[in-house]
């Protein structure tokens, strides 16, 4: 495992931190998850080498926490460090602000959380935030030892990212970010200011949640192609951790397996050390995902909820991998729920809503169009 410097924080982490958001399997203890399967990946990852566990109040139906507490009993916690997060569909006030984070306390069964991050936010979150005292809490909650750095994570536009980051004197910053994203979200321009205000970037979502695992045929030639052979994983991984500024890179594994495999992988990846070949290699891939995909959409589900009842990312989600992959839009996963809660593209009422929120100014309306006619769902 190889270990970076977060930053301005003059401390170090794992390259791979691991995220307890995709953990699976029956539901068992006091989770909706197969809580020991979930508790031997954690301390695989550990043993390992990993010192990063990334969690939050929200995920797995809240009890994500629950089980990584439980995972790091036996001396485990002595050994990493851990990041959760405040949501604020939860929060209005600094008392609600104060048992939400005594309750993640106590199901994380520790005394301190090391990154406490506001969760998800844009520029509007952020002002709901201040507005609410959040910003004064984290100082307080730091100044009392309750958290160890003030931090946040960020979904939203580059303009967002570059207003919330000046406006705050902030210890860390989770983004997501990957050889596809680089001009989508803070994207390229938002890690490399980050890096210039010396605040560690810590990534999510660097296999865009699985997908970059698995690739398309036109990418799997050009990675055929290339002298030096490697995985899309080890691919993807590798551009990330060439980037100084990053910290961590967190991926979400649901099976030993990939912890073994990741664990390998980020045992060889070091910032600045991919080639000119290298590099040139990964914009070609780029541009093959590119050329395969239908629609630019990053579900960050702004357009929703859709007043016809569209589900707008799920419809596109399908055509794109429909397109990438030749998924059968029938089997497709997205296709199957939308037509479980009758929320095709033969709703939208043209009303042009959609289209006003779309950070990614698509056209929504044509587009669904086009998909549901394109994925046969006409017939
Ligand atoms: N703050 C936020 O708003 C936010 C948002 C998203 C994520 N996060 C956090 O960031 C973490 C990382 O994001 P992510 O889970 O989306 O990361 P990711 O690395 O993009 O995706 C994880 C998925 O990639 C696949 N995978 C991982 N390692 C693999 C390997 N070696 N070989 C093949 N497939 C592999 C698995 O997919 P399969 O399950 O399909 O096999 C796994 O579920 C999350 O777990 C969560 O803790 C935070
Ligand atoms: S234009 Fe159609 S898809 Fe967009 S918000 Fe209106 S009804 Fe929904
Ligand atoms: S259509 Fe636009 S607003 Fe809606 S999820 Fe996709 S990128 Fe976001």
């Amino acid at each position: 495992m190889k270990y970076r410097e977060f930053g301005k924080l003059g401390i170090k982490g794992s390259a791979f931190g691991l995220g307890c958001m995709r953990f699976n399997g029956e539901a068992s203890g006091d989770t909706i998850i197969d809580e020991q399967k979930a508790i031997s990946l954690i301390r695989r990852a550990i043993d390992g080498g990993v010192t990063y566990l990334d969690t939050a109040y929200v995920y797995l139906d809240k009890t994500s926490e629950i089980v990584l507490g439980k995972a790091l009993r036996d001396g485990y916690r002595e050994r990493v460090t851990i990041a959760t997060k405040m949501p604020m569909e939860y929060v209005h006030n600094r008392e609600e602000m104060q048992a939400l984070l005594d309750e993640e306390l106590k199901k994380l069964q520790t005394d301190h959380i090391d990154f406490y991050l506001m969760h998800g936010i844009n520029k509007e979150k952020w002002e709901y935030f201040k507005s609410i005292g959040a910003d004064v809490f984290f100082e307080d909650m730091k100044r009392a030892g309750k958290i160890r750095y003030k931090c946040f994570s960020f979904h939203g536009p580059y303009e967002d990212f570059e207003y919330v980051i000046q406006d705050y004197d902030w210890d860390m910053v989770q983004i997501q970010y990957n050889f596809m994203d680089v001009n989508n979200q803070a994207g390229t321009k938002g890690l490399e200011l980050a890096g210039r205000l010396g605040i560690p970037v810590v990534i999510m979502e660097g296999l865009l949640g699985g997908r970059l695992a698995k690739a398309p045929e036109n990418v799997q030639a050009l990675y055929d192609a290339f002298p030096v052979k490697r995985t899309p994983v080890e691919w993807a991984f590798r551009w990330l951790c060439n980037h100084p500024q990053i910290a961590t890179v967190l991926s979400g594994c649901n099976e030993a397996e990939q912890i073994d495999d990741n664990l390998r992988i980020f045992d060889t990846v070091e910032p600045n050390i991919m080639s000119d070949d290298e590099l040139k290699l990964m914009d070609d891939v780029r541009a093959a995902y590119v050329s395969r995909t239908k629609i630019g959409c990053t579900a960050c589900r702004y357009c929703m909820p859709c007043p016809g009842g569209v589900d707008i990312p799920g419809v596109f989600a399908a055509w794109n991998n429909m397109s990438l992959y030749g998924t059968d839009p029938k089997q497709d996963w997205n296709m199957q729920q939308i037509r479980a809660h009758d929320a095709g593209a033969d709703r939208c009422l043209a009303c042009g809503a959609c289209q006003r929120a779309c950070p990614q100014h698509l056209p929504i309306i044509d587009s669904l169009q086009a998909a549901w006619s394109e994925m046969g769902m006409r017939d």
